[in-house]
């Protein structure tokens, strides 16, 4: 991220949900807030960091919310009545909250949460009281520390969703992270998505990822961090999680759409469920 401004990236992905919202009726991902928040819909080309062509972006971000909102559905249906949006972006779940003893804590940069909170106030949505801001650095600062700071209740359980966030951290920042996270109350849950080391297999796939590379390395927030599923699944049972799925783009896309997926699974975006084990 550039020193002193909000993520260019967080933009990036509210307008592929907006997008997803005008383009798609919100099929996968039903969110009334996605245009709003941004403001309306921009010219597509100005926020995004890919060539969109086929929608297989678009799609990623719809499921991946949709994924995180269904679990989280489930989990509050269970008893949990904190949720935790690390790295929110201009999510709108807390927004839209339908759980009335759900707190939601979200905790982002805080140059980006400054930025959403004048977003909000600009697009008139109203902030409920269930929601607290939380500032962090995840470079600089761990998440003990922070919401320690903060009424979240560590000894219940908890429902954390990291969507969009770890492909641009180090390994430190994610695994410091990730102990914490296990370290929860058992049965506390986690939705996280990661990217795969990908190598390029066409001169368009080449391209694409070329131009991917530049666009973020202009607003300094470039891809630092990929894991494939083995090694995430290592990672999150050393840190004391049991995962319970890990779905690729093509296994969310026949999900999610009820349509074959346009190629099969490869090495790409991950969104998965985690559980803290007993
Ligand atoms: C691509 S956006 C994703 C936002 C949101 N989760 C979504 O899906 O729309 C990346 C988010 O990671 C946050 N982020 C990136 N680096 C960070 C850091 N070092 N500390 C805290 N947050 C960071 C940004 O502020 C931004 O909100």
């Amino acid at each position: 991220m550039q020193t002193g401004e909000p993520s260019r990236t967080a933009l990036g992905a509210a307008v592929y949900r907006a997008h997803h919202q005008v383009s798609d009726a919100g099929r996968i991902f039903h969110d009334p807030l996605a245009v709003p928040i941004i403001g309306g819909m921009p010219a597509l080309t100005d926020s995004f960091f890919d060539r969109d062509t086929d929608g297989r972006i678009r799609l990623l971000v719809a499921a991946r919310s949709r994924f995180a909102e269904d679990a989280l559905a489930e989990a509050v249906a269970a008893g949990t009545e904190q949720a935790v949006i690390l790295g929110a972006g201009l999510d709108t779940f807390a927004y839209r909250n339908p759980h009335p003893r759900l707190r939601v804590f979200e905790i982002d940069h805080p140059d980006t949460q400054a930025w959403k909170r004048k977003r909000l106030h600009e697009a008139d949505i109203p902030v409920p009281p269930s929601i607290t801001y939380v500032p962090i650095d995840f470079e600089h600062q761990t998440l003990d520390e922070v919401v320690a700071a903060t009424d979240f209740d560590p000894a219940r359980p908890a429902f954390v969703t990291w969507l969009g966030v770890t492909v641009y951290l180090t390994r430190p920042a994610i695994t410091s992270t990730l102990r914490y996270l296990g370290s929860m109350t058992a049965g506390s849950q986690l939705v996280l998505d990661y990217a795969e080391p990908v190598i390029p297999a066409t001169p368009e796939e080449h391209a694409a990822a070329e131009f991917r590379k530049q666009r973020l390395s202009q607003i300094n927030e470039r891809w630092r961090s990929f894991f494939t599923p083995p090694e995430m699944a290592a990672e999150l049972q050393h840190d004391g999680f049991d995962v319970v799925e890990d779905l690729g783009l093509a296994a969310a896309t026949i999900r999610y759409t009820g349509a074959p997926a346009k190629t099969p699974e490869r090495p790409g975006p991950h969104v998965l469920r985690a559980v803290v084990r007993g």
